[in-house]
């Protein structure tokens, strides 16, 4: 929440970008890449968005090796006037709402050791490209994502940030989405987790509850293992409907007293897809 994003690190811009310098990776990086593209590629069809894999053509993403962000930038670019940039990692919020809202996707350029294949605490270029740039080739999505980097200037402006989180967290990072009677994947976390993407579509344990704005600006969420519960939204075109056309000034003086909705809580008010055992993350407690 802070105002002041401090200063950026040694060797990046004002901005918090860095050169990608993609000359600098390993064979051994490029092959952490490989294989985790492989894996996801052989899960992911039938389970995500078919609008991800069309991204994943655009961007011509199955080529082997880390992408180089100016070649992706420039395919991008055609589709919807996006770019990607790179930084050294995490970046402050109001540094990241500014390059949303300009329709920049700030990536981390290092990735992953081979040893960190299944687990990581920290972003890196194969969760930031893999899981994020394809759907900005949909101009849908696309909108909702500068959209959403506006909104964060005025939650900012507002002291509402983790308010706003939440729902960047619950569709962005962990959203699901309705196709007939069937869900689907889309959200970065998942669809860049081989664990996840199956756990989240498969397993008895997590509840599923059809999206609604205040609900999932009020629940908690988990960063230290999977999702507890998932949202998910009708369609693209419902999800930009309920967040660009809505004004969360009156939503956000609404909730300021509204008590937290914890991870694995059930509302009569949820409208539930499934109604999760919750076995997974007791099994964990008990350990
Ligand atoms: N309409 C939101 C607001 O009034 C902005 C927003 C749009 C936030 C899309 C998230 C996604 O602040
Ligand atoms: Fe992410």
């Amino acid at each position: 929440m802070s105002e002041d994003p401090g200063t950026p690190p040694a060797g990046a811009a004002k901005d918090w970008t860095i050169p990608q310098r993609w000359e600098s990776y390993t064979p051994e990086d490029h092959a952490t890449w490989d294989r985790l593209f492989e894996r996801q590629a052989q899960l992911l069809p039938g389970r995500v968005t078919p609008l991800f894999l069309q991204g994943l053509d655009i961007l011509r993403l199955s080529k082997p090796g880390i992408p180089d962000f100016e070649e992706l930038s420039e395919r991008l670019m055609k589709a919807t006037g996006w770019q990607v940039v790179a930084v050294p990692g995490l970046v402050p919020d109001s540094v990241f709402f500014d390059h949303l809202a300009n329709r920049r996707f700030v990536a981390g350029n290092f990735i992953r050791r081979p040893d960190q294949l299944d687990y990581l605490q920290e972003p890196d270029v194969f969760h930031d490209v893999f899981g994020h740039v394809p759907l900005l080739t949909q101009p849908v999505f696309a909108d909702y994502m500068q959209a959403y980097g506006q909104g964060g200037q005025r939650a900012a402006a507002a002291g509402t940030i983790a308010k706003l989180a939440r729902l960047y967290w619950y569709t962005v990072e962990f959203g699901l989405v309705r196709s007939g009677d069937a869900l689907q994947l889309y959200g970065a976390g998942i669809v860049s987790s081989y664990g996840e993407s199956q756990f989240a579509l498969d397993d008895p344990s997590p509840h599923r509850i059809r999206f609604d704005l205040k609900r999932v600006m009020q629940t908690r969420y988990r960063i230290d293992d999977y999702q507890q519960s998932y949202f998910v939204i009708d369609s693209f075109e419902d999800l930009l409907d309920q967040t660009l056309n809505t004004d969360f000034g009156p939503i956000y003086a609404e909730l300021a007293d509204a008590a937290d909705i914890e991870t694995d809580a059930v509302l009569p008010s949820d409208h539930l897809y499934t109604r999760g055992t919750q076995a997974y993350a007791q099994g964990k407690r008990s350990a």
